[in-house]
């Protein structure tokens, strides 16, 4: 016997301690932010800017990309461009963060005993030994700026430019300028503000590809099990969520023993990092949409991410055949076809003209939900007699 093919050739690089050489989809952003502070940095000026998004909208992504394009074009000037980036979440005192800025200036100082202001004197000797211009990441920052941080006043505040300059770049999942002080407040002002928009379906369908591409063997996915996936987390346009759930379905995938990965492998893993359908959802179900759901399923299991609906029609009018059921009008059909989509159970694609929708189920494997609908048919059934 032989063993499938690998299909995660290189784990390591959907991790998310993993910065990819391509952010696709955020080019613009980046282009934009590289610009102003490239332009600022020229004339030895700081400049500083609050980067707001949701979960997995790429904040720390691009802020890292940031960093490391800044020190690559900072080398021929006259002062070198040195990026720190500091994730605050575990590290949100202005003692704390301070710590690493030093560590960033290569000078240390013992863990107690100094005040912030000491600190501060350190940190400027730290950089009269190494004059440059420090870019300062600050990811993450709420909790920082939430404790009144007079840390991201005083970096924000000095100008010594013999030291060259210190510019900030504040990431945070909300607006963070409620929460300072109003001379912290007027360093980010509307010029100085960057909000991504979450990723739609196809951001996140390019992104799984571009990541793809890098993690799995070529040939072991197709695009339709990755806009499958882009479907998944496009509610919260959710890079992270869309990328887990790719590493997770080629584990199932080669743990089911294929070397490709299919739509049956993404709804297992769907189901298993965030359950939505539980069994007393079943319950509450009516005859008519168990059966459309069991066609459905029956249907996925073999067709795929999603089936036509003129398709599912005609399987569930055999299905009601096989089972002794009345057949359903169309009305009717389309009718509970509504109703599972309103409850979530399904999501329905409207298609180009002539062409009929598409219906897709992606939260848990066709095969197990065929097995519980059936039971949940065959009792009732049982009951009646
Ligand atoms: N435009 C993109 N191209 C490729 N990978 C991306 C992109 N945006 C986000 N990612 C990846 O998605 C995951 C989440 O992104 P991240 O920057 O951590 O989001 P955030 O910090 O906004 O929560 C990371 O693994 C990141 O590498
Ligand atoms: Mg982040």
């Amino acid at each position: 016997m032989t063993t499938p093919a690998r299909i995660l050739v290189k784990e390591e690089t959907l991790d998310p301690a993993y910065l990819p050489p391509r952010l696709v989809r955020r080019e613009k952003e980046l282009q934009l932010l590289t610009k102003r502070y490239r332009e600022a940095l020229a004339k030895g000026l700081a400049f500083h800017l609050l980067l707001t998004g949701g979960v997995g909208s790429g904040k720390t992504a691009l802020a890292r990309r940031l960093g490391t394009d800044l020190e690559r074009t900072g080398r021929g000037n006259e002062l070198p461009v040195r990026a720190a980036y500091i994730n605050c979440w575990r590290r949100a005192s202005d003692r704390t963060v301070m710590l690493d800025l030093l560590r960033a200036v290569d000078v240390s100082l013992p863990d107690r005993g100094y005040s912030l202001s000491e600190m501060m004197d350190v940190f400027e000797q730290g950089l009269r030994r190494r004059p440059q211009h420090l870019v300062v990441l600050l990811d993450e920052a709420s909790a920082l700026v939430k404790q009144e941080t007079k840390l991201v006043y005083l970096l924000s505040r000095s100008h010594e430019v013999e030291l060259g300059s210190i510019s900030l770049l504040l990431v945070a999942a909300e607006d963070l300028l409620p929460y300072m002080d109003a001379p912290s407040r007027s360093s980010f002002g509307v010029t100085h503000r960057l909000s991504l928009a979450p990723y739609s379906r196809e951001d996140l369908g390019e992104i799984l590809a571009s990541r793809a591409e890098i993690a799995l063997r070529p040939g072991s996915f197709d695009r339709e099990v990755l806009d499958q996936i882009a479907r998944i987390a496009v509610p919260n346009g959710d890079a992270r969520f869309a990328l887990e759930i790719l590493g997770g379905a080629a584990h199932v995938a080669e743990d089911a023993g294929s070397d490709v990965l299919l739509a049956e492998h993404i709804r297992r893993t769907k189901g298993s990092l965030m359950p939505t359908l539980s069994e007393s959802q079943l319950e509450s179900l009516s005859t008519n949409e168990l059966g459309v759901l069991l066609a459905l399923s029956r249907s996925l299991r073999s067709r795929g991410a999603a089936v036509a609906s003129q398709k599912l029609r005609t399987a569930h009018t055999a299905l009601l055949e096989e089972l002794g059921g009345s057949p359903m009008s169309r009305t009717t059909f389309w009718r509970t076809l509504k109703e599972l989509e309103r409850d979530g159970l399904v999501t329905l694609e409207a298609a180009g003209t002539g062409e009929s929708s598409r219906v897709a189920m992606d939260d848990l494997p066709a095969s197990y939900l065929a097995t519980l609908v059936e039971e949940r048919l065959g009792r009732g059934r049982a009951r009646k007699r």
